[in-house]
């Protein structure tokens, strides 16, 4: 049985957040507004008090303190609640120890939300991609990792030991393993019905060029990736290769990553502190 196989017969698997879909759903018919947005978050009294707080955190330093989320909508903008709702909803399926020294879960969602940011950032220079669509997919894409410490943790203890002995970097070792987190992320989102650019994003982050039609938005990805990584923002892993490659078939100008790095430089400190903190309690 291959192991995507055996991920058939889990019965725990996450299912989608009840408001991912209805925050994705509610971008792609016409009918998303703020009342919509309001009237989502609104049934989750969780997810309102936690906007509520990154609203007031000193991420966005407003002078007002926000206190409903018609007004959060107002002085955040739709399309910023919309990414805040995305990251709290993903990050509240996978919140427990995973069991490992080389993953652990605040990190791999702080790594996360930097691929997302600074997706969106490559991608609003870039003609043809939805920049909000490429958070989304900065979000997602190591949704797998989650999965293998999870559901596979003695074949990824194998992964690690065959990396370590052969040398190799941690994609390139669950590659030759056979079993990875971009195969395993991919299946999650078909389960979870999420787009074909999301899946693409998903499976192919690692090697961009296969990802025909989306190989657009796979380069931003796997550039944003390489990039937090580099900038050890968030989760990374130590004794990959240092240099950051930026894919030719972005034809992207040298000063748009150097702007990405800044920015990352710049907000590091502000995003540890206002979402890590909120995220997490
Ligand atoms: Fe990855
Ligand atoms: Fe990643």
């Amino acid at each position: 049985m291959s192991f995507i196989q055996c991920l058939d017969n889990i019965h725990d698997l996450p299912s989608m957040p009840h408001t991912l879909s209805s925050v994705l759903e509610g971008l792609d018919s016409m009918s998303s507004s703020a009342q919509t947005m309001e009237k989502i978050i609104r049934d989750d009294p969780v997810l309102t008090a936690k906007i509520l707080r990154i609203a007031n955190s000193p991420y966005y330093c407003l002078r007002q303190e926000v206190s409903s989320i018609a007004r959060a909508i107002v002085v955040l903008g739709f399309e910023e609640v919309r990414r805040i709702v995305i990251g709290l909803s993903l990050t509240g399926i996978f919140s427990n120890d995973l069991g490992f020294d080389e993953f652990d879960t605040k990190s791999i969602w702080l790594h996360s939300i930097g691929v997302a940011k600074v997706s969106k950032m490559l991608a609003e220079d870039i003609d043809g991609l939805e920049a909000d669509e490429l958070f989304t997919a900065g979000m997602v894409h190591d949704l797998g990792r989650f999965l293998l410490c999870l559901y596979f943790s003695s074949e990824l203890r194998e992964i690690l030991e065959l990396r370590q002995k052969k040398q190799l970097s941690l994609f390139d070792a669950e590659e030759q393993y056979g079993l990875t987190h971009t195969e395993v992320g991919a299946y999650l989102a078909k389960r979870w019905n999420l787009s074909e650019m999301l899946m693409d994003v998903i499976r192919y982050h690692h090697r961009p060029n296969s990802a025909g039609p989306n190989t657009l938005a796979a380069s931003v990805v796997f550039l944003a990736d390489e990039i937090c990584q580099k900038m050890k923002f968030g989760w990374h892993i130590e004794g990959e290769p240092d240099r950051v490659i930026v894919p030719k078939s972005l034809g992207l100008n040298l000063d748009i990553v150097k702007k990405a790095v800044l920015y990352l430089k710049e907000e590091k400190e502000r995003i540890e502190a206002s979402w890590g903190a909120i995220f997490f309690t």
